[in-house]
């Protein structure tokens, strides 16, 4: 049994010492519970274990022991300490683990469905101007171009409608003003009224054989609820030696054929045009009648209007003066040509009952013919 009867003072303060230590000890262990992050863990490591921490503070005590009891309490204080530098090591890795298993278990979630970027549609004139390029394509014609911006020289003259000629006020024209703001007829320039000056280009840059078509915006000064002063036609031009009417109407004949999906009939209708001769307008059986005509019924159509025939365009032979004025030789060469209305050939393919709705931009039209 352990002699305390002679128990020093010295040796009061050494116990005394040794329970604040195992007292540091169970607080620090409770405390080091309740920490749940690295802030946490610093904290208690200063508070206990720093400069001022309570345990560095109670070492500071030992100058009053004696050297036996110092040794003692050094050993004691060494493996505190070392037991709360372990505890704080030991429960960092434990918050690290629980960290990185927090993150394996965070899930994201990829499965939503994302809407695809919108895709616009083609606006149903390109359709149709692209699939006019298809078919005379097919039928061996090249696309050929021409500025909006036209000299009233290529727009009219040399098209044989002459300055006065009553065929120029036919055609409302929008003069183009220059630089120095001369407008009119000065100028010499205007927005083309038609597609035809197309075939003046042509003709004063190629030889014959030509076979084009020119398919384009033009403009005329209309503006009310059947025209717009912006719209589109299509420009056909055929030139070479001993080209006649008869190729005219089969090449207009294949190509109806092919735009409506139907053998329709074809009609002229003589007509007056400067830049040919003999003219004539031509019209293409009603498609959307056809059927009732067929099995005799009368037809009450709202696009033929009863008649049985839709006006297409105007054609006709190229006139002498016409290859004159494009330096090409009428004792030699012939040829026709026509033109007719895209946005009219639109209306009848996708049923469309005013040309001004084409041009509104109203999203919920367009949207009504996806590509
Ligand atoms: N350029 C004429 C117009 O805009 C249409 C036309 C008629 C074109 C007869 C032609 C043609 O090529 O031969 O009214």
């Amino acid at each position: 049994m352990p002699d305390n009867s002679n128990e020093s003072p010295a040796t009061g303060a050494a116990s005394q010492l040794a329970a604040q230590l195992d007292e540091q000890l169970a607080s620090f262990k409770s405390d080091l519970e309740s920490a749940t992050d690295e802030a946490g863990l610093y904290d208690l490591q200063v508070r206990y274990l720093g400069k001022k921490g309570s345990v560095s503070l109670l070492r500071r005590q030992m100058g009053k022991l004696s050297p036996d009891e110092k040794k003692l309490f050094g050993q004691r204080f060494n493996a505190i300490k070392g037991e709360l530098e372990a505890g704080l090591e030991a429960r960092r890795a434990e918050l690290d683990a629980i960290a990185r298993e927090a993150e394996l278990a965070r899930r994201v979630d990829l499965s939503a469905v994302l809407r695809g970027p919108e895709v616009g549609t083609l606006h149903p004139i390109t359709r149709t101007w692209r699939r006019l390029e298809e078919i005379f394509g097919a039928l061996g014609f090249d696309v050929a171009d021409g500025p909006h911006v036209e000299s009233a020289d290529y727009n009219f003259d040399r098209l044989n409608i002459l300055p006065g000629h009553p065929a120029r006020d036919m055609q409302d024209t929008f003069f183009v003003r220059d630089r120095e703001g001369r407008g009119g007829e000065e100028t010499g320039l205007v927005l083309r009224t038609h597609t035809s000056p197309v075939q003046v280009r042509t003709m004063l840059g190629q030889k014959p054989p030509i076979r084009i078509i020119a398919p384009g915006t033009v403009f005329r000064r209309d503006d009310d609820a059947t025209h717009s002063p912006m719209f589109h036609q299509i420009e056909g031009l055929y030139v070479d030696e001993g080209v006649t009417m008869a190729d005219l109407k089969a090449t207009l004949y294949r190509f109806v054929g092919e735009f409506f999906g139907d053998a329709l009939a074809l009609r002229f209708r003589p007509s007056y045009f400067p830049f040919v001769e003999p003219g004539a307008e031509f019209d293409v059986e009603c498609v959307f009648c056809k059927k009732d005509r067929d099995a005799g019924r009368s037809a009450s159509c709202s696009v033929c209007k009863g008649s049985g025939w839709i006006e297409l365009g105007g054609s006709g032979m190229v006139h002498p003066a016409v290859f004159e004025a494009c330096g090409l030789d009428p004792e030699r060469y012939t040829g026709w040509a026509f033109g007719f209305g895209i946005d009219r050939m639109a209306m009848l393919r996708y049923g469309v009952p005013h040309l001004r709705i084409f041009f509104e931009g109203d999203l919920r039209f367009l949207e009504q013919y996806p590509c």
